[in-house]
């Protein structure tokens, strides 16, 4: 088994040479760390650090967050997706502010106590602000290690994934978290890639027992594989005097809060058209006509494959701008096309308004 100077030596050397200059390395600010971790969750690095400029100018510190609207909050994260991550950070920052006298926790245990904070983020804001020693285990980690110690059952399964975890803390130098549990990541990001693996220009290529054995691309075994489930949406943008009408989602579901143009699923032997028509009077009572297609936008979403079958519409009497019945929503705007950039709405809305309006 390799010894943690052997492995963390020269790990370290070549993080000291070839650490992508981020914002939030510059100053380790916490808060910093905090917005950049989520953010990193589920989107790539070169997409994150545009966001987290805007987002760390718009607000600057967990009081600015705390009392920002959220409609601004979503607006900020609109495009990242997942959006549960983006209310949560507000939550969280509005407790802070509220119980912990604005002062974001130094410890593991506190920071696993506010919402939208899971085992990974706490220990990385540990490690990475505060130089905490914590095993900070994501998917590239999870693959680095895989190859090193040569493991033959996918990353996520308990007991290797326990082992990936003891590794990754054993290994820490002593008052090396920092900058050990960043390496480890960067390492995973620019060199042990997952099919074009960088093995000659590789820190632990001495160390790697995948790469001893020759079987680096047979490292990590893949899990078992998630089937994808197609759903067929139909989705309406309706016009009236020249304003659109949009509604703010209820305050539960994956993309509460978030503004959408009215729909819904396709039931059963329903054409997109019937099933327009038949969501706006449900979500609104408005009685739509003359549809004329837009596009048909694709969009992977977690397990799902969705069709949303775009139209544009219009009402059966053409009164201005008549007051809905909500049922789906909590909030309701008519608004100008070149307002619609002021709210956050779910990525394939977003593709329709990109499609159609700029
Ligand atoms: N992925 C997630 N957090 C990271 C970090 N701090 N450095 C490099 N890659 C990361």
């Amino acid at each position: 088994m390799v010894d943690q100077q052997s492995f963390s030596r020269p790990l370290l050397d070549w993080f000291a040479g070839h650490a992508r200059d981020l914002p939030w390395r510059r100053t380790y600010d916490p808060y910093q760390v905090w917005i950049s971790e989520v953010m990193l969750q589920q989107t790539q690095m070169d997409r994150v650090v545009g966001y987290f400029q805007r987002w760390t100018a718009g607000f600057p510190d967990v009081r600015a967050l705390a009392a920002a609207p959220e409609d601004k909050v979503m607006a900020a994260w609109e495009g990242l997706g997942y959006y549960t991550r983006a209310r949560n950070l507000l939550r969280a920052a509005r407790h802070v502010v509220e119980n912990l006298s604005g002062i974001l926790p130094r410890d593991h245990a506190d920071w696993l106590a506010l919402p939208g904070v899971g085992p990974y983020t706490a220990a990385a804001v540990c490690a990475i602000a505060h130089n905490q020693p914590h095993a900070v285990v994501d998917a590239n980690v999870g693959r680095v290690l895989a190859r090193v110690f040569d493991l033959d059952t996918p990353v996520r399964q308990r007991p290797t994934a326990r082992f990936i975890a003891e590794q990754a803390l054993t290994l820490t130098p002593p008052g090396q978290a920092r900058n050990f549990s960043q390496a480890l990541m960067e390492l995973g990001a620019l060199i042990c890639l997952p099919r074009r693996p960088r093995c000659s220009f590789c820190p632990l290529h001495d160390v790697c027992e995948a790469r001893r054995l020759d079987i680096v691309l047979e490292r990590p075994v893949p899990s078992k594989a998630v089937t994808t489930i197609p759903i067929d949406v139909a989705t309406g943008v309706l016009m009236a005097q020249g304003l659109i009408y949009i509604q703010k989602r209820l305050g539960t579901g994956v993309w509460a809060g978030l503004w959408e143009f009215p729909g819904g699923t396709i039931e059963g032997a329903e054409t997109p058209e019937q099933t327009l028509i038949r969501e706006y009077m449900e979500e609104t009572g408005f009685a739509v006509n003359e549809l004329r297609k837009l596009a048909v936008i694709r969009h992977g979403y977690t397990k799902y494959r969705v069709a949303l079958h775009c139209y544009h519409c219009r009402l059966n009497d053409d009164q201005p701008k008549p007051p809905p019945i909500l049922t789906a929503a909590q909030e309701y705007r008519w608004v100008r096309p070149e307002e619609l950039n002021q709210y956050a709405f779910p990525a394939g809305h977003r593709k329709l308004i990109d499609q159609t309006f700029s």
